[in-house]
């Protein structure tokens, strides 16, 4: 599966440092190809021999080592590889990682590095529940760094909770997930999610109960194919989607510009359900309750339509487009209609109507309309849901190819 892809393991100084040799060696048996560095922390917990042992090649650990630089260095590094794996990511080199430093090989590899890079972070409960670490995971992910785990359960230092190195199997996957050559691979996708939260003045606004787990399994889908992946989300208390680079937004016009900014692209799927309208007016102090007075009119305005404007004919439209189409009687009659009106490729229509539990819920019911008619997909996962899309997704742009 992984046969002749290179991968650059760094291995960083924590506990789980021991299981870097796992992942090399269930690396291995799938076909992949390890060029390792240790940091001067993760020589403490594996010798550069184990390593070489299991790698077949030596260990780099030093950035100003004349024998190191010689031979191979530590641009070159990086350039041979497909993936740069980091396991186990330290709180440490994940701050280097997220602030440019570069003090040592592994944090100097990193910085001169152009390549995909997937990092396990392993590390005790509370470091890495602190806001420090999680800014500078969420940093990384947004610059379109993927993370795998880390999990929950006892840790080397005793106490238990979050902090686990992901299983060395599951690291390897997650490896050769992002060095498969996806059906979606060269394409460029962008994906609209979450609400969006329209100010009436600086602590109230208009928002709407849209969970966003739709929009961020599509856009993890896409990414998972092989799609460079834009996703622009309203407030959802979800994780960025691994792969993917995020643009977080509250109101409908953020998102519109974050969209424009990132057109042209080849695939566009607006997941997101924007409010239709907003207050005219955000006023700039908190409204007060005044004795005995009036409750204040809110007068609304409408959103600009970011699907139809992504829709509209012109040298960025993207070859294919979706839309969701939210609805709560006469599903297929009204969809139909507003993949005209919004003149998008193709429209998944959902049935929103109480006591679906669609809003908010782990499961999806859509109907796929396009041009060619309406086709009722069965009830699937959020997640299911997105891998068909994304099936479906390439086998038309395959088709239009050919
Ligand atoms: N949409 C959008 N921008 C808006 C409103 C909607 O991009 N301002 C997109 C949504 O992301 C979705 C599709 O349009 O893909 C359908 O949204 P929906 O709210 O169901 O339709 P409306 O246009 O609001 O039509 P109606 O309220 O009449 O059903």
């Amino acid at each position: 599966m992984g046969v002749g892809k290179r991968v650059l393991l760094i291995i960083a100084g924590g506990i789980a440092a021991y299981k870097a040799l796992d992942i090399i060696r269930r690396g291995r048996e799938r076909g992949l190809d390890f060029r390792v560095i240790l940091t001067k922390g993760g020589a403490e917990f594996v010798t550069p021999l184990s390593v070489a042992s299991l790698a077949g090649s030596k260990a780099y650990t030093e950035l100003f080592s004349l024998t190191d630089e010689a031979e191979m260095g530590h641009i070159r590094l990086v350039r041979e590889a497909d993936l740069v794996l980091v396991a186990p990511a330290t709180a440490d080199l994940i701050a280097k990682m997220a602030h440019g430093l570069a003090d040592d090989l592994a944090s100097t590899a990193l910085l001169a590095n152009d390549r995909p890079v997937l990092i396990a972070p392993s590390m005790n409960v509370v470091m890495w529940r602190q806001p420090a670490v999680q800014a500078n995971v969420a940093t990384l992910r947004a610059r379109g760094v993927s993370v795998v785990g880390p999990g929950a359960g006892d840790l080397a230092c005793g106490e238990v909770g979050d902090g686990r190195l992901a299983e060395p199997l599951d690291i390897v996957t997650a490896a050769l997930k992002i060095l498969s050559d996806g059906p979606l691979k060269g394409l460029k996708a962008l994906v609209t999610s979450g609400p969006t939260f329209e100010a009436i003045d600086p602590v109230r606004f208009i928002g709407n109960r849209s969970s966003g787990k739709q929009g961020h399994a599509i856009a993890a889908a896409l990414a998972a194919a092989g799609a460079e992946t834009m996703l622009v989300t309203g407030p959802t208390s979800l994780p960025d989607p691994a792969g993917c680079k995020v643009i977080h937004i509250e109101s409908a016009n953020e998102m519109l510009a974050a969209v424009e900014g990132s057109l042209p692209v080849d695939i566009a799927v607006a997941a997101a359900a924007v409010s239709d309208w907003r207050p005219s007016r955000e006023a700039q102090q908190k409204m007060k309750k005044r004795e005995g007075g009036e409750p204040p009119r809110i007068d609304l305005t409408t959103n600009p339509d970011i699907l139809a404007t992504i829709s509209a004919p012109g040298p960025k439209r993207p070859a294919l487009v979706i839309g969701f189409a939210a609805e709560t009687e006469n599903v297929v009659e009204h969809a139909t209609a507003k993949r005209q009106r919004k003149q998008c490729d193709w429209i998944l229509a959902n049935d929103v109507s109480s006591g679906t539990g669609t809003f908010g819920g782990a499961d999806n019911k859509v109907h796929l309309i396009s041009a060619a008619g309406s086709e009722e997909w069965p009830r699937l996962s959020k997640t299911e849901l997105a891998e068909q899309l994304v099936a479906r997704i390439a086998a038309q742009l395959k088709g239009a190819k050919s």
